[in-house]
């Protein structure tokens, strides 16, 4: 038996839990809930996210102390999470005393190791406000990538992390301001000391291959920057024992938070903490976004490593949600809350929509709304619950044949295909596990439509046939039923009070029932229908619309319905005169050439005309959004005045001109037609 301690990333407790939060809970439940049908020992722990500036604010908006925040936020998390089936063995926070006494302790720990070191540093300050700004407060664009509107910490796009000083052209996200630079005193971890731990950690099967693989060259290029691990008063969170007036940064105390959690599980449940946390015997699976890979697989593990805590077995990474191949949007309505998904559909239905996407890799999946309904309706409503309903009635009297009937090596093939599945789920490639239990099922239907039962009913010399039949249809169907109980307890419960037994083991699946009484067929799970899936984005729309985003007052054609999402998220800049405007010399430009830049992944080399033989080198950060040959000819608009820029590739003579956030979605400015190459813009 293996002893297991599994967590998902705690949530942070200023905003409500949304279908792409769900991913990584419904992921991680799945799991929890198939290794504990494995026999296994394995516990499921989580806590709010509750310290931070982000709180604060929300709590003055409100006229409330952070702690009424957090208590009615913890509450709402709950209910979302019990609504959607979700099993923690305990749900914390990471304001108790336990993660402030491991916090301490780890502390300690850096402190003893000579981890911890001194900086002024530069903070973005907020004179309007008369804040320093916490980092995800400032957005920008990546110091790294060039992608836009970027938070403070580390890049949404190449996942590069850095200081909110360090992004290009930053705005306060509260006031629309442009910080200024402050200096202040902060604590750093240096975990460059611990570079041949991390380096050997990293690539030795704990994390995902593409995980691994990327931070591989970030070990080889550079030594890793100290962490910096403070954030001066007023800041709600834990004051730093030995350093009055700093606080922990909200990133320091929210993994300890697992480990409080823990700790408060032990107590209530007579467990020794250090059982779970300072035992190689014990598994440890963190279920993480990629968003926030590096603050667990770099700085926890060497917070942990220092404080002789046992390391992570396995850090589990998923990507983004998308929904119909699109970003969430509040605009689009596509941004749903867990709450108003419950008010318009069964939860069973994304937690088995899910499992049909997610695999052992880190990759975006997407909820395509259509697909979503007819999924549903075709493989659980069609395939799986069809065959109880279409059979569970005719042995109601007669309850199941006393011995299994032949049935040409049905059962038996089902029941072989047990390990295959439970390896599928073991490994999280859950989308490989719901695919081998579909094509079981495609095996099961045949059967029940051959023989026919309904026609059998009719037939007094057969009733004994019936039965048999029933019988093997019933088993089928079950036997599908605790393949899938991880991913659908409540189909499982339901099919359990059929059977008059609960799903508690994975071995159940492998024997026939037989001989049982058959309980009154209740209805298990209704047809999605296509017109609630509707309403819920509707009423997303109209809620986020009435909250928070500019509404149009004028009578914009319903056709162009844009989003307000990429105004609100990039405030207008400070205002200008005309002159600082004339100051930049935009022209007309042609590709004449564009190449690849092999040893750089985002930049393309373009040669652009300006008319005559004036030409210029720019590199432009557009390979992920473009290719090269399809480029040459277009007309662009050049920032022509532009200090040219020493890169490692060459000197950049001036920018092109695109708009969009960046990745997949950077959008070159072209002009209209009968613009000439060297025209000034203006
Ligand atoms: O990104 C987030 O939502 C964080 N609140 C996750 C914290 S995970 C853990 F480290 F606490
Ligand atoms: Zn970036």
């Amino acid at each position: 038996m293996r002893q297991i301690l599994v967590t998902s990333a705690l949530p942070y407790a200023n905003g409500h839990i949304h279908i792409g939060h769900l991913v990584e809970y419904l992921q991680t439940d799945i799991w929890v809930r198939f290794q504990k049908m494995q026999g296994h020992r394995c516990v499921y722990f989580c806590a709010d996210d509750t310290h931070g500036t982000a709180i604060t604010i929300r709590a003055q908006a409100e006229g409330r102390s952070e702690e009424e925040v957090i208590a009615e936020m913890s509450e709402a998390h709950q209910r979302d999470f019990a609504g959607f089936g979700i099993e923690f063995d305990h749900y914390g926070s990471t304001h108790s005393d336990e993660t402030r006494e491991i916090c301490r302790e780890i502390w300690a720990a850096l402190r003893h190791a000579d981890m911890i070191t001194e900086e002024e540093i530069d903070q973005l300050f907020d004179t309007e406000k008369g804040v320093f700004l916490a980092d995800r407060f400032v957005r920008g664009t990546c110091p790294k990538c060039a992608s836009k509107d970027q938070p403070g910490d580390n890049c949404g796009h190449c996942g590069e992390t850095y200081s909110p000083t360090d992004l290009v052209d930053p705005v306060s996200v509260l006031s629309g301001s442009r910080p200024v630079v402050r200096a202040a005193t902060h604590l750093f971890v240096q975990i460059e000391k611990l570079h041949d731990f991390l380096n050997e950690w990293t690539q030795s099967g704990t994390l995902p291959a593409e995980s691994a693989n990327y931070l591989r060259n970030f070990f080889l290029n550079e030594p890793l920057r100290n962490w910096d691990i403070s954030r001066p008063g007023p800041y709600f969170g834990f004051e730093i024992p030995d350093s009055p007036g700093n606080y922990w940064y909200v990133w320091f105390d929210a993994p300890i938070g697992y480990i409080g959690a823990t700790s408060q599980w032990c107590k209530r449940h007579g467990e020794n903490l250090d059982d779970w946390w300072k035992n190689d015997e014990t598994e440890i699976h963190h279920f993480i976004g990629k968003d926030i890979q590096y603050f667990h697989t770099l700085f926890w593990p060497a917070m942990l490593k220092t404080a002789g805590y046992t390391l992570p077995t396995r850090v589990h990474i998923h990507g983004f949600l998308t929904v119909d191949g699109e970003k969430m949007s509040k605009s689009r309505g596509t941004f749903v809350r867990a709450s108003k998904y419950l008010e318009h559909l069964h939860p069973s239905y994304l937690r088995y929509y899910y499992a049909t996407k997610l695999s052992s890799r880190v990759e975006d999946i997407d909820l395509n709304l259509e697909e979503f309904v007819t999924r549903i309706n075709s493989d659980l409503v069609g395939k799986v619950v069809n065959l109880a309903s279409r059979t569970a009635k005719f042995v109601a009297g007669t309850g199941l044949s006393e011995t299994y009937p032949d049935d040409g090596g049905l059962f038996e093939t089902f029941a072989s295909r047990g390990r295959d599945i439970a390896a599928a789920y073991d490994k999280g490639d859950y989308s490989k596990a719901m695919r081998a239990i579909m094509e079981l099922a495609d095996q099961a239907n045949p059967y029940v439509e051959s023989n026919a039962p309904w026609e059998l009913r009719k037939d007094p010399e057969k009733q004994k046939e019936l039965q048999d039949v029933c019988t093997v249809a019933l088993n089928l169907f079950r036997t599908l039923v605790i393949y899938l109980a991880p991913v659908l307890p409540d189909l499982a419960a339901k099919s359990g009070a059929l059977f008059g037994e609960t799903y508690t083991n994975w071995d159940q699946a492998a024997t026939p029932l037989t001989g049982r009484p058959i309980a009154k067929f209740e209805h298990m799970m209704r047809r999605v229908e296509p017109a609630r899936v509707e309403a819920m984005i509707h009423e997303s729309r109209e809620e986020a619309a009435e909250q928070n985003l500019p509404v149009s007052t004028g009578e914009a054609p319903a056709i162009w319905d844009d989003a307000g999402d990429a105004l609100a998220a990039s405030p207008i800049a400070n205002e200008i005169g005309i002159d600082d405007f004339l100051k930049i010399d935009l022209r007309i430009a042609r590709i004449l050439a564009a190449d690849e830049v092999p040893e750089a992944r985002k930049l393309v080399r373009l040669t652009l005309g300006l008319g005559g033989d004036n030409t210029r080198t720019v590199f432009a950060g557009i390979k992920s959004a473009y290719t090269p040959a399809d480029l040459v000819g277009k007309l662009v608009v050049v920032v022509a005045n532009l200090a040219p820029r020493t890169m490692k590739f060459g000197v950049s003579e001036g920018m092109i001109i695109a708009a969009g956030p960046g990745g997949e979605d950077i959008f070159l400015l072209s002009p209209d037609e009968g613009a000439v190459p060297g025209q000034r813009v203006g």
